[in-house]
């Protein structure tokens, strides 16, 4: 069914049909279709090498595709790496207040963001330290404010959490989804854990091994606000199972 041009403005990112060939030859996308809504969580498992990142830097307009079409309002993106890349001559709120600066937001403007990214991320109190002053999980505490300051409509994220242990990333899996809620932007997430696409997503697609496309989709329903313990619900295990045995498929 077409889209009405109701539901076309509410979309915050359409590729259809997209291909994606490097110089070298390597093919890192075919015939891949992804469509987000404003307000979706989308998360997304794959093989390593299968062109997640690939798929990520043609959303942000750092690659472009060689076939298809791709719809994403760049003029408000957040892009969350897994290695959070802070400066580190700069304090926490000076790495917060980087992407306001490069906009041109005024001083005391993008002073009072900072604050506000600060404080959403439970980082008051650490504002004048140092990044090697900081945690694992307070690095990546003070990337994600980077990326909120500016207030994006858009999340991508790079398997953000990956490098941190388990304690930390469902920690801060609850945080991401309490922002979710709060800041209403919607979200394409990269990771390699099932479990965390499940319990942050509204969505889990599944993509196969290089070139890749999508290969599976699945919706999870519990609804939001999502209590730290559904992970160990047998409905969160069995959604789980099911992607995973797609993934084997998409490993195969
Ligand atoms: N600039 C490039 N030139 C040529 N090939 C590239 C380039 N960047 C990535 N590739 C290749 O494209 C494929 C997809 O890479 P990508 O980084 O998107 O994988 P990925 O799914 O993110 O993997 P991982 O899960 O390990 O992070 C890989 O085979 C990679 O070697
Ligand atoms: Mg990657």
């Amino acid at each position: 069914m077409p889209l009405t041009a109701d539901k076309m403005s509410d979309s915050a990112l359409r590729m259809a049909n997209i291909s994606l060939t490097f110089a070298d030859g390597t093919q890192a996308l075919e015939n891949l279709n992804l469509n987000i809504q404003s307000g979706e969580f989308v998360s997304i498992v794959g093989p390593s090498g299968c062109g997640k990142s690939t798929l990520l830097r043609l959303a942000s307009g750092l690659l472009a595709q060689t076939q298809g079409l791709c719809d994403v309002d760049r003029t408000s993106l957040g892009y969350v790496f897994q290695d959070p890349t802070l400066l580190p001559w700069r304090t926490v709120r000076r790495n917060v207040e980087l992407n306001a600066e490069l906009a041109g937001m005024d001083k005391p403007s993008r002073q009072k963001a900072a604050d506000t990214a600060i404080d959403l991320v439970n980082l008051t109190g650490y504002e004048d330290k140092y990044p090697k002053q900081l945690s694992g999980g307070m690095k990546m505490r003070c990337s994600l404010a980077r990326a909120l300051v500016l207030q994006p409509n858009l999340f991508l994220f790079d398997e953000p959490f990956a490098a941190l242990d388990e304690i930390t990333r469902e920690h801060l899996n609850d945080e991401l989804l309490h922002l979710f809620q709060n800041q209403h932007f919607a979200s394409l997430f990269i990771t390699h854990s099932i479990q965390e696409a499940v319990f942050l997503s509204t969505r889990v697609l599944v993509m196969s091994a290089r070139p890749g496309r999508i290969i599976a989709e699945h919706a999870v329903d519990f609804p939001y606000p999502r209590h730290p313990d559904i992970r160990y619900q047998s409905d969160f295990a069995e959604i789980c199972g099911k992607i995973s045995a797609d993934l084997k498929v998409a490993h195969s």
